[in-house]
């Protein structure tokens, strides 16, 4: 049976056709070590990093790409941001709808009694309102951390008034852009932006392994992991300079080759096209979940609220037996559950089950969207009920079918 692929929340797939033929190529003809060695090779693979940081900067707005550091993932390049910048004694605002990454580094510093952390709560549609964040506000503030794209509702947060909040407060602001970047336009000067973590493996369509944070002006960070950087070896303490400061060890070249790849690609198309792209089948998909009997769906009711992520549930049915149900009788790949983000679960009344997660991304067609369609109404006629069958209460949406 064929695979239709609907969790681009997790991670894309499939990937741009060239990121696989030149994947095969980086491994047959390059692969030297960048900044390591004066020889061809080597020098081929520094020029391919900085290529790769230089298309980051132009789909950013970000006027020195040397302040995008490449990490693992936008766990790792939140963790580095949080850790990085937070002192004991400071005062972090967040929402209750964080992913894990920031929500756990957040809670251990907190635990610990080191910092004290406010955590600004949503509108029945899950949208952060930047009054609250303005009211949360203190004279102790150091970091405001919003994830700009919910990974579980696809609620989009209104970056840029509370960037603006964030900067006349003198805060830095951290964005966690996981969801977005690549689907979304961002420009991190014009949404005031201090820290921007993403990974390069999700809508941006490059491989796992990759993801970047970028580090404006304003942010002081203490590095995250020190060693080797090719240059200024001589010197006795990790460079200041960036990248140097905060990227230590051999890079994923690999990695940030398929990363080139993908960026030219999204770059070609614009990220603008890309998101019409996504919204158009994210109303196919809320029309027709909202059409059905006994779907519940979550998340704001305006398009342009919403990235392309859409949480539903099925009266009566647990999340996961539906989503195992669409992989086994379908062939559908969806991502049922918590999907680490339990506070956004909490906000629209579905934890500890969560719900069904479809995701639909860059490749998707729409007769995917109809299929998944299909598919959940054959789910809700024919899966046992074990639950109880009222819908969650919190921000249904959709008239709550
Ligand atoms: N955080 C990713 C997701 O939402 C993995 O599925």
């Amino acid at each position: 049976m064929r695979t239709t692929y609907l969790d681009n929340a997790a991670t894309s797939f499939p990937k741009p056709p060239r990121v696989y033929e030149r994947l095969r190529e980086y491994l047959e003809r390059y692969g030297g070590c960048p900044g390591r060695g004066g020889y061809r090779m080597a020098k081929e693979a520094e020029a391919l990093i900085d290529e790769t940081r230089s298309l980051l900067a132009e789909l950013f707005g970000v006027k020195e790409p040397q302040r995008i550091v490449f990490t693992l993932n936008a766990t790792d390049a939140l963790n580095m941001a949080i850790k990085g910048t937070v002192a004991p004694g400071d005062h972090v605002v967040t929402t209750v709808l964080e992913h894990n990454s920031v929500m756990r580094p957040l809670n251990r510093l907190e635990r610990k009694g080191l910092i004290q952390v406010t955590r600004v709560g949503v509108s029945g549609e899950g949208l952060v309102d930047p009054a609250d964040i303005r009211k949360a506000l203190t004279g102790r503030t150091k970091l405001v951390a919003v994830i700009h794209g919910s990974n579980v509702t696809g609620a989009l947060q209104p970056i840029q008034a509370i960037g603006s909040i964030v900067r006349t407060h003198g805060a830095l602001f951290l964005v966690d852009a996981a969801q977005t970047a690549g689907a979304v336009p961002i420009d991190v000067e014009a949404a005031c932006i201090d820290l921007l973590a993403f990974p390069g493996h999700k809508a941006l369509l490059g491989l796992p392994g990759t993801g970047a944070l970028y580090v404006g002006p304003r942010a002081q960070l203490t590095p995250w992991r020190e060693g080797g950087t090719g240059v200024f070896s001589e010197r006795p303490l990790q460079p200041e300079e960036f990248p140097y400061c905060l990227e230590a060890g051999s890079p994923n070249t690999l990695g940030l080759a398929g990363l080139r790849e993908s960026l030219q690609f999204i770059l070609q198309y614009g990220v603008a096209w890309i998101r019409a792209h996504e919204l158009s089948l994210t109303r196919r998909l809320l029309d027709g979940l909202r059409a059905a009997d006994r779907l519940t769906v979550y998340g704001p009711l305006s398009l342009d609220d919403r990235i392309a992520a859409v949480s539903v549930t099925v009266a009566g049915c647990s999340p996961a037996a539906v989503a195992e149900w669409l992989d086994r009788a379908h062939g559908i790949a969806v991502r049922a559950g918590l999907h680490c983000a339990p506070g956004a679960h909490r906000a629209i009344g579905t934890f500890p089950d969560g719900t069904v997660r479809i995701s639909p991304g860059y490749f998707t067609t729409d007769a995917d969207i109809d299929l998944c369609l299909e598919a959940l109404r054959d789910a809700a006629d024919t899966i046992p009920q074990t639950h109880d069958p009222t819908p969650c209460a919190g921000s249904a949406s959709g008239g709550a079918r």
